[in-house]
């Protein structure tokens, strides 16, 4: 399957899928298309550069959300994606972006999405002194975090006393959840 990763920052779990391609649980199985950011300064973007990986960016700064995604859609299916994969890209989807990717739109969000929606999930888990928060991985709808849940896992953060520990622990996780619930989620939908 051709994976389209959106972005709009750092791109450690763009990273980690593009390993995972490389030499893990995506071997044979995925391949990315293409790497996209809203921001064409995105360090995720220069990262994916540096491996080979096609880039694309549009700048969002200053654009209505609609009429921005439809450009990013028209981008996009240049590549041909068959899932459109979230990796910390930082804008709500247009009702228009979801249906023009319905079902195929995969997002990580690093807590438990009943729970919390939204920015700052490992800060809200550091100030509330959560013993364990949930990373989780879902199809995107019209919502925000609202998508069926594909797959979820429990990160332990007893004794995680400053924030960073809490996001060291949250991120070893995500980098290997996302691999492996698109993994299966392709071998079931091709
Ligand atoms: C991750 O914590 C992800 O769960 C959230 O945004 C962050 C992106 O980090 N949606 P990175 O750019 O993949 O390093």
């Amino acid at each position: 399957a051709r994976l389209a990763i959106l972005l709009s920052g750092r791109g450690s779990n763009m990273l980690a899928l593009a390993e995972a391609v490389r030499a893990g649980a995506l071997r044979g199985v995925a391949e990315i298309a293409v790497v996209f950011s809203n921001d064409p300064a995105a360090p995720g973007l220069e990262s994916a550069a540096a491996l080979g990986l096609p880039t694309a960016s549009l700048p969002s700064k200053g654009r209505k959300r609609e009429s921005f995604d439809l450009e990013v859609v028209d981008r996009l299916k240049e590549y041909q994606p068959d899932y459109v994969v979230l990796a910390g890209y930082m804008r709500v989807l247009s009702p228009a972006f979801v249906r023009a990717f319905a079902g195929r739109i995969v997002n990580i969000h690093p807590a438990d999405t009943h729970q919390h929606q939204g920015l700052h999930a490992y800060e809200w888990a550091f100030d509330n002194r959560l013993s364990e928060t949930k990373i989780t991985v879902h199809l995107v709808d019209e919502g925000l975090d609202t998508g069926p849940i594909l797959a979820q896992q429990v990160v332990n953060l007893v004794g995680a006393d400053t924030l960073a520990e809490v996001q060291r622990r949250g991120l070893a996780v995500e980098h290997t959840l996302y691999a492996n619930t698109l993994a299966d989620l392709i071998r079931k939908e091709g």
